[in-house]
């Protein structure tokens, strides 16, 4: 197994250590990670293209195919090597919350294959962070405001993922540009990557003007070839605008964006979903089905229209961005 180099070492800040990944792709931009949606393919396929490719480790049904999973993504980046390709930095998701019962044999993997980005959620990253960087790699870690970035930054992050209002998944509440405002009162010494609600390479562009390292790009990712999303998924992606897309806490105890067409198919009534209480659970009892019945998706579904392969799709946002500046 050839194991990915280790970031040069010497860099001075955070930020500094970021931008040097961030100097190996051709726009500063994460293709997220999305729970039944990425895969090995979809990140190497963005990867070979230039953009960051990433998936969460809880993706995979156990430890084993998480090994499957990383050997698949260090062969890939292999084959592109010798291709003669310099492909993108890859990203691992890794839930830092102590009710991921998977947590501490999933980072043993992780720091086994020194994947060079991990991309901590939920919870507190606490000594994870010491450990992740130990193999030379970033650590970023989502927060959705400026509490949860102090708290990510004592820890010693490289890193915030900021995610803002109208982000697919688990979602912010906060306007993105009063978010990095205040994300950005912490200092300039640390890198912020904006999520919610961006489709395009101007908007990539539009995140570093706002004071952004790097953008997270998600949704746009789901109606790829490649995502593993339902076909279900992805169409109900091409039909929708930012109005059918309705925030609730109460499908799964966290600020969640989902398709509101997708929760009227599950039976589900959106004015008893409306004053129903944060937590309860409205859907199917176990998370990997609810996840599979109904869709999340964030405020960008209205500038999709379209299910290119991925290279295709990081080619155009690199065109756009080219074209923003
Ligand atoms: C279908 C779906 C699944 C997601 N699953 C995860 C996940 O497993 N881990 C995670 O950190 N974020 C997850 N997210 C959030 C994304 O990583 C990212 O923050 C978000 O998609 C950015 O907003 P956008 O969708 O508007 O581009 C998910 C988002 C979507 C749409």
């Amino acid at each position: 197994m050839s194991l990915p180099a280790p970031l040069p070492p010497g860099k001075s800040t955070a930020r500094e250590r970021v931008r040097a990944l961030t100097g190996r792709l051709a726009i500063p931009a994460i293709a997220a990670p999305m729970f039944l949606v990425s895969n090995p393919a979809l990140a190497l396929a963005c990867c070979g293209a230039g953009i960051m490719g990433s998936f969460p480790a809880h993706g995979t049904r156990s430890r084993e195919e998480l090994h499957g999973w990383l050997d698949q993504m260090v062969e890939g980046l292999r084959r592109l090597e010798d291709s003669g390709a310099a492909p993108a930095p890859w990203a691992v998701n890794l839930v830092v919350h102590p009710s991921n019962s998977r947590y501490p044999a999933d980072l043993e993997l992780v720091e086994r294959y020194r994947v060079p980005v991990v991309l901590t959620s939920k919870g507190a990253p606490g000594e994870a962070i010491a450990r992740i960087h130990g193999w030379g790699a970033v650590a970023l870690h989502d927060i959705a405001n400026r509490r949860h970035a102090e708290k990510a930054l004592e820890a010693g992050v490289d890193g915030v993922i900021a995610v803002a209002d109208g982000a697919g998944g688990h979602t912010g509440t906060i306007n993105p540009f009063a978010l990095m405002n205040e994300v950005r009162q912490l200092g300039e010494d640390f890198a912020v990557v904006l999520a919610g609600g961006l489709t395009t390479g101007r908007d990539v562009r539009a995140a570093e003007a706002m004071g952004a390292d790097l953008a997270y790009i998600g949704t746009r990712f789901i109606a790829t070839r490649e995502a593993m999303a339902s076909d279900a998924h992805k169409r109900m992606i091409l039909d929708s605008r930012a109005t059918d897309i309705f925030l609730s806490v109460s499908i799964d105890g966290a600020p969640a964006n989902w398709l509101a067409p997708s929760l009227v198919a599950a039976g589900i009534d959106l004015d008893v979903l409306r004053t129903t209480l944060p937590g309860r659970i409205v859907a199917a009892q176990e998370n990997r089905k609810r996840w599979k019945d109904i869709f999340t998706a964030g405020h960008g579904v209205g500038n999709i229209d379209d299910i290119p392969p991925a290279a295709e799709l990081c080619r155009r946002l690199i065109a756009q961005y080219r074209a923003a500046r």
